[in-house]
């Protein structure tokens, strides 16, 4: 029998870190050229409250994004943003998604797909190639070695038959140059659950998290751009103002100057809606 006494449950108070996380986050302020903080008093539009009170709402997804490794955080912005474009999206065209890592943007992708009963078909595309591995993750792992490749592939396959079953996509295991150069040919292409499909046709949403140089995320854009329908969307992570990766935030204001494209809301990362006309 344990001796040990149970401590109580004290709530942690609210440091300002996470306070200024949270506001960040919910888009409260943005970086200005200077480098200083500017507190935003705008509210946030409809597109996103309705998607906002949708994913609160969802018992699912937290879940979802628990038990399946990757990055997107079940709380975000992009979440949101992937289920305004899930319902509004026209029908008839393709769910791009580049880079899937794990599967778990993948899966949400999937089920808000099923949720919403949208049949367009669904494609991912990931060499399982990885950026910021030329030196061992804090001195200890090399995520660049073969064997955490096929290990990453692998985890991939079992969660997407698992979580999405028959809505899982045709994953293409290729770099997306490739990929989008094979969507454009129309090449019929094997996936990782060994199916034959031929790419190509028009695409009705992109998520783009694949590689983070301005070169990669421009081609990346082209090669949806081409085929995106009028109406369609493209969401394009790690492109917030002040992020980390400075040139594909370079690349998200320059399309948001695009008279082809609106904002339709940040995540904080740009989500784009192709105009109409
Ligand atoms: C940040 S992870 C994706 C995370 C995933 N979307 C999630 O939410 O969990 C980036 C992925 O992009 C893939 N990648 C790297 N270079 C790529 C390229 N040229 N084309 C497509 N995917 C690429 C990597 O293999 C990696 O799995």
């Amino acid at each position: 029998m344990s001796t040990e006494t149970q401590s109580p449950v004290v709530e942690k108070p609210l440091c300002f870190c996470r306070i200024l996380c949270h506001l960040w986050c919910e888009q409260s302020f943005e970086m200005n050229p200077k480098g200083t903080l500017r507190l935003l008093r705008k509210r946030k539009p409809p597109e996103y409250l309705d998607s906002d009170r949708r994913v609160r709402s969802d018992e699912y997804i937290p879940w979802l994004c628990s038990v399946v490794g990757g990055f997107l955080g079940a709380d975000h912005g992009n979440v949101r943003a992937f289920d305004y474009a899930i319902r509004s999206m026209p029908d008839g065209g393709a769910i791009v998604e580049i880079g899937s890592f794990l599967g778990r943007s993948t899966n949400v992708l999937a089920y808000l797909a099923m949720k919403y009963r949208k049949d367009n078909p669904f494609f991912s595309c990931d060499p399982w190639m990885f950026e910021g591995t030329e030196r061992p993750i804090g001195g200890f792992f090399d995520a660049g070695c073969e064997a955490f490749r096929g290990y990453a592939k692998e985890v991939f396959r079992l969660n997407a038959s698992l979580f999405s079953g028959e809505r899982k996509p045709y994953a293409i295991e290729m770099s997306s140059s490739e990929f989008f150069q094979r969507w454009t040919d129309r090449a019929p292409v094997k996936d990782v659950f060994g199916r034959t499909v031929a790419l190509g046709g028009p695409i009705s949403f992109a998520y783009i998290d694949g590689a983070h140089t301005y070169e990669a995320a421009w081609q990346d854009f082209r090669g949806v751009d081409r085929h995106l329908l009028p109406g369609g969307f493209v969401l394009f992570d790690d492109s917030d103002d002040g992020g980390c990766f400075p040139k594909v935030n370079r690349l998200a204001l320059e399309i948001a100057q695009d008279p082809s494209y609106a904002v339709v809301f940040k995540t904080p990362h740009y989500f784009f809606r192709k105009n109409d006309y």
